[in-house]
C-alpha cells in the first residue's frame, strides 16, 4: 500500500477544513503548544514505516497511556480485575463524576479517569516503585529505552487536579481505592506525563495489532484473549462520549489524549498514531478524527 501517497493526499484535501478546536488549556503546560502541529506515523506488524509532518516531535500522550496500564494490571490481576472496574462505555467526559456515586465507586470502564484511576491504585499495589515499572514494561514493549516521564507537565497537572481529586476521594469513599491518596495521584500523574513521538506511539502500541505479542522482543505481552478485549474497550470506550463517533467514522479500535494525540489499531497489519494539539468539544483531536475518517476509507482498512 502506498501509505505515504496517501498521507499527502488527505492532507492536501484537508487543507481547507477548518478546525476550530482548541488546545487543552486545564492543564496550564499543555496550552504552551504550537496548535498547529500535525504528525502522522504508521508502523506495520512487519516493521514497515510511512511517516508524515511532525511525526518525530515529542509530545504529552497523556490518556493515550491508560491502555498501558490497563494491560500491564489485566496481566497481574487476571479475571478479578473487573470486580473493581466495568467494561461498559460511559456516555459521559473522561473526567465526568456524575456515574460513580450511583455505581458505588466502580467506574464504568479503565479508560475514563475514575477507571484509570483504580488501575493506578491496583499497580501501586503490586509494585514497591510502580513508578520505574510502569516505565520499563512501555520501555520493552516498544523497543525503545529513552521512553520517559516529563516532570514539568506532572507538575502542572498536580496544580490543577481538583476533578482527579474528587473522583478519587469518593471512590475511596466506597472502599474502591486501597492506597494513601497521595501516592496513587502522584502515579496517575506520572502516568498521563509520558512523552512520545508519532513514531513510538505507533510502535509502542504494535502489540495490540499482533494478538499480544511485541514485535520488538518477540515476547508475548499480553495473551490472545487479553489483546483482543483490550482492542474491544478502546473501541468502546477510547473515546468517551465520543466513542460512537469514532467507530462510526473510522472504524477501529482507539484512544486518545488530550495532548491531541491518537493511536488506532487495524488487527494484524498496522498502528498509526496521528497527532494535531486542536480539541473538539469532547476533548479529542479533531484534525486527527477528519484524518483517520478519510484514511480508513481510501484504504478500506476499517475493521468495518
Ligand atoms: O487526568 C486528566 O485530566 C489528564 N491527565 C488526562 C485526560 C485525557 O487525556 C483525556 N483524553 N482525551
Amino acid at each position: 500500500m502506498k501509505y505515504k501517497k496517501i498521507f499527502t493526499k488527505i492532507t492536501n484535501e484537508l487543507a481547507t477544513f477548518k478546525d476550530n478546536g482548541n488546545v487543552a488549556n486545564y492543564i496550564p503546560e499543555l496550552s504552551t503548544i504550537n496548535p498547529n502541529k500535525f504528525g502522522i506515523h504508521l508502523t506495520t506488524i512487519n516493521d514497515k514505516h510511512f511517516n508524515f509532518g511532525d511525526a518525530n516531535e515529542k509530545f504529552s500522550i497523556q490518556s493515550i497511556s491508560k491502555v498501558l496500564s490497563l494491560a500491564m494490571a489485566y496481566n497481574l490481576e487476571g479475571e478479578e480485575l473487573w470486580k473493581r472496574v466495568d467494561v461498559e462505555p460511559s456516555g459521559t467526559p473522561f473526567n465526568s463524576l456524575i456515574q460513580l456515586e450511583t455505581d458505588m465507586g466502580i467506574p464504568r470502564n479503565p479508560l475514563i479517569n475514575a477507571g484509570a484511576l483504580v488501575i493506578s491504585d491496583i499497580l501501586v499495589s503490586h509494585f514497591k516503585n510502580p513508578k520505574e515499572e510502569f516505565i520499563a514494561f512501555v520501555r520493552k514493549i516498544s523497543g525503545i529505552s529513552t521512553i520517559d516521564y516529563c516532570s514539568r507537565i506532572v507538575e502542572s497537572e498536580k496544580s490543577t487536579g481538583y476533578r482527579n481529586t474528587a473522583l478519587i476521594n469518593l471512590m475511596k469513599s466506597f472502599g474502591n481505592i486501597k492506597n494513601d491518596i497521595d501516592i496513587v495521584m502522584d502515579f496517575y500523574f506520572n502516568l498521563c506525563s509520558i512523552e512520545m513521538t508519532c513514531k513510538e506511539l505507533s510502535q509502542t502500541f504494535l502489540f495490540l495489532a499482533t494478538y499480544g505479542i511485541s514485535p520488538y522482543t518477540e515476547e508475548r505481552v499480553l495473551s490472545k484473549s487479553k489483546s483482543k478485549r483490550i482492542n474491544a474497550i478502546m473501541q468502546l470506550c477510547g473515546f468517551y462520549d465520543e466513542a460512537g463517533e469514532f467507530s462510526f467514522k473510522v472504524g477501529l479500535p482507539g484512544k486518545s489524549g488530550v495532548g491531541g494525540g491518537i493511536v488506532a489499531i487495524y488487527p494484524n497489519k498496522y498502528c498509526i498514531a496521528v497527532w494535531s494539539p486542536r480539541l473538539n468539544k469532547k476533548g479529542n483531536s479533531s484534525k486527527g478524527i477528519q484524518f483517520l475518517e478519510l484514511f480508513t476509507t481510501e484504504t478500506q482498512t476499517s475493521i468495518f
